[in-house]
């Protein structure tokens, strides 16, 4: 037997439960994994109040990640005791996910964990950290190396505070919206340098264009975020956008595009190949290793999971939240 959390569709609403479950309850996957640990994102968030875009069918077992030990193979690519990472594909989705301490996986979903990370450090960067890298090497190509202005929104939460940990150990100078004041210690103690008042992302709405102010944006939130980060990003430069933390539309005119040459590149981190799935993976652990990863991680149990989860949905938590079902 082992524990996950679990949502049920009931006549009053979704809950949240833990409970017992047996391998049997497992869909026939290629691997066994026993996991250590998960991390929160927003997407479970959005599963465990039965968002249909994420999660069609309860009772689920949310968890879009998860790191942990092989148990049993299937696969001629896995062995009894590899430690791998899981992130992306339908894991977590539809099918049962890393909110659980034994998971039944396709080997096609898996990948090692790179030697220059731990079980923990993997799940302290996940999908947010994977996704967080994917719109970094987008951008790369459109700044100069080591140097220059790069906006990030959504800074305090899972990609945003991933992509400026990142950023920041790479030299550029980063700059983010500041929506709460109360997350501005947080920002700068991940080395965010420059601040844009909350106001002057609303201000911003009726213009068209922006003094251009950096070289590339990464995009988190959509909405208003998004629509200041394409007006206020230089010639030639890229913007990219991954989520809808604030919102799926835009306002935006084509003038960036067409005064600016601005390229706009979407970000799917669910569907990536395994090849450039590996490489992203060995520059996470290794030249993109930020000294600050582990700033403002909180480690949390199953049961601490569904209040971190409101939290989430609100837009009100800060960081990453690392879920240790093992040591
Ligand atoms: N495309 C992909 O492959 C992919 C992969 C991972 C995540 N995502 C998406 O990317 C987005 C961010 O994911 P995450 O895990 O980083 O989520 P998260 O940890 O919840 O962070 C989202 C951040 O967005 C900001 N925000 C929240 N509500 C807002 C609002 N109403 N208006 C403006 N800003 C708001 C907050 O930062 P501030 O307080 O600093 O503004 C918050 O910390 C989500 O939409 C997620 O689904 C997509």
């Amino acid at each position: 037997m082992f524990r996950a959390l679990r949502i049920h569709e009931t006549p009053e609403g979704f809950t949240r439960t833990i409970e017992n479950m047996s391998i049997d309850d497992l869909p026939q996957g290629d691997l066994l994994i026993q996991v250590h640990y998960s991390s929160l994102n927003y997407k479970d968030a959005l599963s465990s109040i039965g968002n249909r875009g994420v999660t069609k069918n309860y009772p689920h077992t949310p968890g879009i990640d998860a790191s942990g030990i092989v148990l049993e193979s299937k696969s001629p690519l896995f062995q009894e005791g590899d430690a791998v990472v899981i992130t992306g594909y339908d894991f977590g989705m539809n099918t049962h996910g890393g909110f659980s301490e034994m998971i039944s996986v396709p080997a096609g979903w898996v990948q090692k964990l790179p030697s220059g990370l731990s079980l923990k450090e993997a799940m302290m960067l996940g999908t947010a950290g994977f996704t967080a890298a994917m719109s970094i090497a987008e951008i790369l190509p459109y700044l100069k190396q080591g140097g220059g202005d790069v906006l990030v929104t959504g800074a305090s939460g899972g990609v945003g505070s991933l992509a400026v940990k990142i950023l920041t150990h790479m030299g550029y100078k980063v700059s983010a919206p500041l929506r709460r004041e109360a997350s501005k210690p947080f920002l700068e103690s991940i080395g965010v340098k420059g601040f844009i008042p909350w106001e002057d992302i609303e201000g911003s709405k009726k213009r068209a264009l922006l003094s251009a102010k950096f070289d590339a944006s990464i995009d988190t939130t959509g909405g208003d975020n998004l629509a200041f980060a394409l007006k206020s990003t230089a010639y030639g430069g890229a913007v990219t956008l991954c989520g809808n933390a604030a919102s799926a539309e835009i306002d935006v005119t084509v003038y960036p595009f067409i005064l600016r040459g601005l390229r706009l590149i979407g970000i799917d981190s669910v569907m990536v190949d395994s090849e450039p799935r590996k490489d992203l993976w060995e520059k996470l652990a290794t030249v993109w290793k930020s000294p600050l990863l582990e700033e403002g991680i909180k480690e949390l149990t199953l049961e601490e999971l569904p209040e971190a989860m409101d939290k989430m949905l609100k837009g009100q938590h800060l960081g990453r939240v690392l879920v240790k079902l093992r040591d």
